[in-house]
């Protein structure tokens, strides 16, 4: 069995994050939404993966190399454009071959226990298995309809008016007869080929279609908010685990997690949070759901429930930051100058919330 990770696409609901870089590499927990992807393959015993990508595809092949840290063997396969999940497929056929192969969104972060399914499709005899979960509003995903028996009747792509309250999960495991159904379908309104119409095309031409309802959490990271949120659902489930300095004068209270090289000097830390390589935390709080990714500086402040992405540094701020999901290189400081004032200098589509 191969697997097939998608980590293509502009990632536009998470600017300005995703100008300078892909939605993919942002880290929940401390490590990559798409290293979280890739080890979960991994874990069902594939040791090939495809990875399509688009106009971030350097930045991911710096960041995942030929897969030997994995103990995985690399293709990146090139998307001219974001033309669809079918699309992708397509284009990965030479790839794929004839094997058997699951296709996984590089942003789509889901509770363990995923592996042994993937690794079951490798052995079954359906020609598709789709995993679903039950969401409170499932008009921003594909729906499935399945009748009494569990069959599935139908599946329809973001639709208005849904007539289940079951998502398509971006987990689907393929035989090679998806390459029939995605030659055979027209490009939908949004101009894009969709899988969820590929898979409604197996369906009705008579092919084993499986719907698996997936009991635990799933987070399709496109946004802030649900970055916070899947960030919030792992770090719940890590172990703590001290491999930097924690100093007399610190306390770690609950889950904490002190990577290697990191300081923590005179700071309270409660967890469930994370303090990334060489990051230093002086004089602070750092509150429950927060990470701080590698060679940080938060000193004299106070953060919580926030993702801080890696080389940041963080000063003198003299009121809380929540909710905040800060990117690369960035620096908040308290400014002695006078007059007093907000100076800033913000990308384009930034969110700043001030006092
Ligand atoms: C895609 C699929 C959709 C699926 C979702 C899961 O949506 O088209 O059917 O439910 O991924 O993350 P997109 O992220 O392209 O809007």
């Amino acid at each position: 069995m191969k697997g097939l990770v998608l980590s293509g696409g502009k990632g536009t609901r998470l600017r300005p994050i995703t100008y300078t870089s892909a939605k993919q590499l942002v880290p929940v927990a401390n490590k990559p939404v798409l290293f979280r992807v890739i080890e979960a393959i991994r874990d069902a015993g594939i040791t090939e993966i495809g990875i399509v990508i688009g106009d971030t595809g350097d930045e991911i092949r710096a960041a995942v190399g030929n897969g030997k840290r994995w103990g995985m063997k690399v293709t990146y396969i090139p998307q001219e454009a974001p033309l669809g999940l079918a699309h992708a497929v397509k284009i990965s056929q030479d790839f794929i071959g004839d094997d058997r192969f699951v296709m996984f969104l590089g942003d789509n972060c889901i509770q363990g226990g995923i592996s042994p399914l993937i690794e079951g499709f490798g052995r079954s005899a359906y020609n598709a298995q789709i995993v679903l979960k039950k969401v409170e509003d499932p008009r921003s995903f594909g729906v499935a309809e399945l009748e009494e028996d569990g069959r599935i009747a139908r599946l329809v792509e973001k639709p208005r008016e849904p007539r289940s309250d079951l998502a398509l999960v971006g987990i689907y495991m393929f035989d090679h007869h998806i390459f029939e159904a995605v030659n055979a379908i027209r490009p939908s309104a949004r101009g894009e080929l969709e899988i969820t119409d590929a898979i409604q095309w197996l369906v009705t031409a008579g092919y084993s279609v499986y719907p698996y309802v997936h009991e635990g959490w799933w987070i399709d990271t496109g946004k802030k908010d649900d970055l916070l949120e899947a960030n919030r659902l792992v770090l719940e489930e890590l172990q703590p685990a001290v491999q930097g300095y924690v100093d007399r004068d610190s306390q770690l209270i609950g889950k904490v997690i002190i990577e290697t090289g990191a300081e923590v000097i005179n700071s309270t830390i409660r967890g469930p949070a994370i303090i990334g390589e060489k990051t230093r935390i002086l004089n602070s709080y750092v509150g429950p759901f927060t990470s701080i990714y590698h060679n940080c500086l938060i000193e004299d402040s106070e953060i919580e429930h926030s993702i801080v992405m890696e080389h940041c540094s963080i000063r003198g701020i003299p009121h809380r930051i929540e909710d905040s999901l800060i990117g690369r290189n960035v620096e908040v400081s308290r400014s002695p100058l006078k007059p007093k004032a907000y100076r800033l200098v913000i990308g384009d589509n930034s969110n700043v919330g001030v006092l």
